[in-house]
């Protein structure tokens, strides 16, 4: 998975919203721009005379607005911004080439071969489906074989002089070995595989999905974004160090998995079982795998560097009602029962904005640095007026649902044939699950809904852990509700000052795409390979290594869609980031 700009806060939306809902505000903050400007127009037309007047009017009239920058903040609490990363060792070199790494990477020749061994990565068509059976029986999981055959011709330095496993036949475990035992390694993640192309829309593509075609400096292909610029990334700064005098301190771990897509089962779980069974409960220092990027929030770039991530839940359910004839049916099938509780299940959560949301931390960010945030906005985040902040902030779906679980019906089944009674409906229902709530907001929800209408519609109902809870031995139906997927809201890993984990990752970023990138603490909607590696480290960290210049580049990354591409440079800034990142690490 990726996160790309789609969790970009639409301001204007917000502020038309927040204006329309505050009853009790006056609408001086909306207004006081169009009276500005009329300000300015009588500076022009009726000349000095006024200005007294009026800069008296400014002055008493409207004291608003700009409250973010004054200089009595604390800065120290207030979107914590760690310093760059600096090391006290010796660049590595390339004897080879003689010439260092650092200056190697920016010259044309690496960009030229970096840029091919890049396309042929992505014309390796590594997807993962749905519905993929077991490693070794599948046929369709064989193409990562072809993948690896790539990775041994163009990274030789990895292979033959790093530890190379595998993991769950196509898990790679590359484990690049520290001079000091005493120190937890660091553990690098990306996944290998990619999302299908959907036939109906392949004539949409510039260039086909798997050409990896290199067109007015962007890259295109299925797994430009997602994830093969990372995967590529973490392989072309080892390479690129594996070739050099360089020995890390600190172990270097690659931990790359092969279904991601599917949720990490069969290479995911695996990889991280080896590592705990080799390195034990947070025996890791710290993970960094995909997530946030550098992204536009409210007018000022952010590398949103997630820290935690929603939980997950896909709720089945099942009414079974006795079939029949059509012609002699009853008031309602149970399509007609079911379809009465779906507006029910659809009734929101009204979820609180909460101080130990990292979602908060964002805001005190975009408080703090984004000059076009409204300025209601803006003071409520400095106040910490977090009821104020939650009213607001839930009217616009890119901002509530970082601190409200999420309620999405997306599949209905029922009925077979025009003339018969279905049997069987049944409905499945995705939920994200807000950070600082658990499953059970879920189980206890649903019981309590589905058996108050199990009641009213005199239908027996069978709870998530396969007890009955309501009966009745005539009862018109069966009820039952179950889960397919779930996950717990993920732990949220330390941040901000003082979080030493945190300041380097941070640092590392600041080294790499300067000191001014604005570092900002995010919380993630969706889920990543991680889910696998809570208790490797309480340091998981999301984010995808792109700077700003790529966001610029592209209109879109368009991951999972079509003409998914990455802005060349912004594919060498993923290498350069690595490279710093281990480098510089300790
Ligand atoms: C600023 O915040 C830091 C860290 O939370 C705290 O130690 C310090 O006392 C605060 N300083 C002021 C002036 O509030
Ligand atoms: C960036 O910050 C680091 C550490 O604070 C400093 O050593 C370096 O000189 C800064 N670089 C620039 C270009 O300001
Ligand atoms: C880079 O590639 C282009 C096109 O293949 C080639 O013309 C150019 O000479 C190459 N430059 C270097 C420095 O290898
Ligand atoms: C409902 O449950 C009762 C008690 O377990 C059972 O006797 C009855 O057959 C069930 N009704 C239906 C329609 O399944
Ligand atoms: C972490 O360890 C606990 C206790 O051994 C175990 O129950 C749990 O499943 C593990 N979690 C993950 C994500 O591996
Ligand atoms: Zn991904």
């Amino acid at each position: 998975m990726v996160q790309t700009q789609s969790s970009k806060p639409t301001e204007k939306k917000i502020l038309e919203d927040d204006l329309e809902y505050q009853l009790g505000n006056p609408k001086w903050m909306k207004k006081s721009k169009s009276l500005w400007r009329k300000i300015l127009n009588w500076l022009v037309t009726i000349g000095l005379f006024f200005l007294a007047t009026v800069a008296f009017f400014v002055i008493f009239g409207f004291p608003v607005q700009k409250m973010a920058f004054k200089e009595n903040e604390n800065v120290t609490s207030l979107c914590y911004q760690p310093s760059a990363l600096v090391s006290s060792t010796n660049e590595p070199f390339l004897e080879t080439q003689d010439v260092s790494c650092s200056d190697f990477i920016n010259t044309a020749q690496f960009h030229n071969e970096s840029l091919e061994r890049y396309q042929k990565v992505l014309r390796v068509p590594t997807i993962s489906y749905d519905n993929l059976g077991h490693v070794g029986e599948d046929e369709r999981w064989n193409i990562f074989g072809d993948l690896h055959d790539v990775f041994r011709d163009i990274y030789p330095n990895i292979f033959n002089k790093l530890q190379v496993e595998y993991v769950a036949t196509y898990g790679l475990l590359i484990t690049y070995k520290g001079s000091n035992k005493d120190l937890k390694p660091l553990v690098l993640m990306a996944h290998q595989d990619v999302v299908p192309i959907a036939e109906a829309t392949l004539d949409k593509w510039y260039f086909p999905p798997f050409s990896a075609t290199y067109k007015d400096g962007l890259v295109y292909g299925r797994g430009a974004t997602d994830d093969k610029n990372s995967l590529v990334g973490i392989f072309e700064a080892l390479e690129l160090l594996a070739s050099s005098d360089f020995t890390p301190e600190r172990t270097v771990i690659a931990s790359i998995g092969f279904d991601e897509e599917i949720s990490g089962y069969h290479s995911a779980l695996p990889l991280a079982k080896r590592l705990y069974e080799r390195y034990g409960q947070d025996g890791v220092e710290l993970i960094l795998d995909e997530g946030g990027f550098v992204t536009e929030y409210y007018g000022t770039y952010f590398a949103a560097v997630s820290v935690a991530e929603k939980g997950y839940m896909d709720v089945v359910l099942n009414l079974k009602t006795p079939g029949g004839h059509s012609s002699i049916p009853p008031p309602h099938t149970n399509i007609g029962i079911m379809s009465k509780l779906i507006p029910q299940v659809e009734n929101p959560f009204e979820g609180t904005l909460v101080l130990e949301n990292p979602f908060f931390s964002s805001l005190e960010c975009f408080a703090k640095y984004s000059e076009d945030l409204d300025e209601h906005i803006r003071s409520s985040i400095l106040k910490k007026d977090t009821e104020a902040l939650t009213k607001i902030l839930s009217k616009d779906k890119d901002t509530r649902y970082f601190f409200e679980t999420s309620i999405a019906v997306d599949v209905i089944r029922g009925g077979v044939k025009v003339n018969a009674l279905p049997e069987e409906t049944v409905v499945n229902v995705n939920h994200r699950i807000s950070v600082e709530k658990n499953l059970h907001q879920l189980y206890d929800h649903y019981e309590q809904l589905v058996g108050k209408f199990a009641k009213e519609n005199h239908l027996n109902l069978t709870n998530f852990n396969g007890a009955q809870i309501v009966s009745y031995p005539d009862a018109i139906g069966d009820f039952s509700l179950s889960t397919i997927k779930t996950l717990e809201p993920s732990p949220v890993s330390p941040y901000g000052y003082g979080a030493s984990t945190y300041e380097k990752l941070g640092g590392a970023i600041k080294h790499t795409f300067g000191n001014e990138t604005l570092i900002a603490p995010a919380l993630m909607t969706a889920n990543t390979d991680t889910r696998h590696y809570w208790n490797l480290t309480k340091s998981i960290f999301r984010w995808t290594p792109v700077s700003p210049k790529a966001v610029s580049e592209t209109n879109d990354f368009n991951a999972h869609t079509v003409n998914e591409n990455m802005p060349y440079r912004g594919h060498i800034d993923a290498i350069t980031f690595y490279y710093n990142f281990i480098r510089h690490y300790d």
